[in-house]
């Protein structure tokens, strides 16, 4: 086994190109597998072109002849996995491929893993191969009021929040019956460099630097806590070296703010980088459209067990992250205009009737 040498499932997306630059940097070999979908985009890991730590297979997880053979060739340390489907607004329209990769995917993905590693016997070595599974704390649903902890019920309410719950509920049982050594973590809200233009907060500093309106999901007073992807990304490194198989981590921001909050922040951020030429503010731009069926309406979580635990906790500020996140929207309008070109012309967002929101 190669003890510093990774497979990183869905490593072209967002945060998995982020961990991708995270683990190489930290001196680690890394394989991204990334079937390339509207979301995947080469040119996220493409600086990584050339250096003899990283390498790119384009393939699929739902493949597990390659599955099988990354595993026989490489011997990594560990498998970390983010492919995914990942929007809940595409899960509403389409649910299929939600199936198909966040389920069947991670059930090939486990298959392979428990041929590899229990019947190999490596389960008998002092080897400490690892599968992290990154997954999210929508699997717990919606939460009035206090926070979600690592025991609370999974209750989902989409379809992109019931496939990422069946795949934990697989990771957990593969653990538990096979003795795979796996480790989940339950993520909140990330944001940073590198998101699909789909997601609020890129969707929003997109928007309205092409003057277009920034569509508000109903009131716009839902709820969502913030991580910055670096932060989110150091605490996936720490719980892979740090973690123990069979148990779960929440990782949250310590970040929470109302949608409405965000992307006026976000405004205001704008209105001073890239002012208007009409000179009104970015404000102007909001306009509330009809809401998200079943759209839960606050997530909070609990990181107290990671930090405790593994001693992580976010460095990030809401504010300075997001700053940081709107100026590299700034800096990379080519990386803009390279993924525009997946998402033009098709509806971003629930845009299309004005809601009842406030
Ligand atoms: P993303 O949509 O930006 O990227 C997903 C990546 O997976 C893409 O590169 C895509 O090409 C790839 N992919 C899709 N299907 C695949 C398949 N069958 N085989 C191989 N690759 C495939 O998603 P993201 O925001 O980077 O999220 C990554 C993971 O983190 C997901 O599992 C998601 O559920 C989880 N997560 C995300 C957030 C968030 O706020 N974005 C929060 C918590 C957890
Ligand atoms: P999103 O980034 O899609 O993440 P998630 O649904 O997984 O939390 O949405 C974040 C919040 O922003 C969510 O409450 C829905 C809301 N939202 C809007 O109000 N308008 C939009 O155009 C989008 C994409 C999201």
């Amino acid at each position: 086994m190669s003890d510093r040498k990774i497979i990183v499932t869905g490593g072209a997306g967002f945060i998995g190109a982020n961990f991708v630059h995270h683990m190489v940097g930290r001196g680690w070999h890394v394989i991204t597998l990334d079937a390339l979908t509207y979301a995947g985009n080469r040119a996220n890991v493409a600086s990584l072109d050339g250096d003899p730590q990283h390498s790119f297979i384009h393939g699929s997880i739902t493949d597990g002849a390659l599955i099988d053979t990354l595993l026989a060739e490489h011997s990594p340390r560990a498998i970390v996995n983010f492919a995914a489907e990942s929007h809940v607004d595409r899960s509403i329209d389409g649910p299929k491929d939600f199936i198909d990769t966040n389920i069947v995917g991670v059930y090939t993905l486990l298959e392979s893993i428990r041929a590899y590693y229990i019947e190999s016997a490596r389960a008998n070595s002092e080897t400490a191969f690892r599968f992290l599974h990154v997954s999210t704390d929508e699997v717990y649903g919606s939460i009035e009021t206090g926070e979600f902890t690592e025991n609370s019920p999974y209750s989902p309410n989409s379809p992109y929040a019931a496939s990422k719950a069946s795949a934990d509920h697989l990771v957990h049982a593969w653990q538990k019956t096979f003795g795979i050594p796996a480790i989940v973590t339950n993520c909140t809200n990330n944001y940073g460099p590198f998101q699909f233009p789909e997601k609020l907060i890129p969707l929003m500093i997109t928007k309205a630097l092409a003057e277009q309106p920034l569509p508000i999901y109903g009131n716009g007073l839902q709820v969502r806590d913030w991580v910055h992807v670096e932060d989110h990304c150091r605490a996936l490194s720490m719980v892979l070296e740090h973690g123990i198989p069979g148990e779960t981590y929440i990782v949250g921001g310590n970040a929470s703010r109302q949608n409405l909050e965000v992307v006026r922040h976000i405004c205001d951020i704008l209105d001073r980088l890239r002012p208007r030429t009409s000179g009104k503010p970015y404000t102007e731009l909001i306009e509330h459209v009809t809401d998200r069926p079943a759209h839960d309406t606050r997530y909070a979580v609990d990181s107290a067990k990671i930090q405790a635990e593994i001693g992580w906790r976010p460095e990030y500020d809401f504010k300075s992250g997001i700053e940081q996140t709107v100026n590299w929207y700034l800096d990379n309008e080519d990386w803009i205009d390279v993924v525009r070109e997946k998402y033009d012309g098709r509806r971003l967002g629930r845009t299309g009737h004005r809601g009842s929101g406030t």
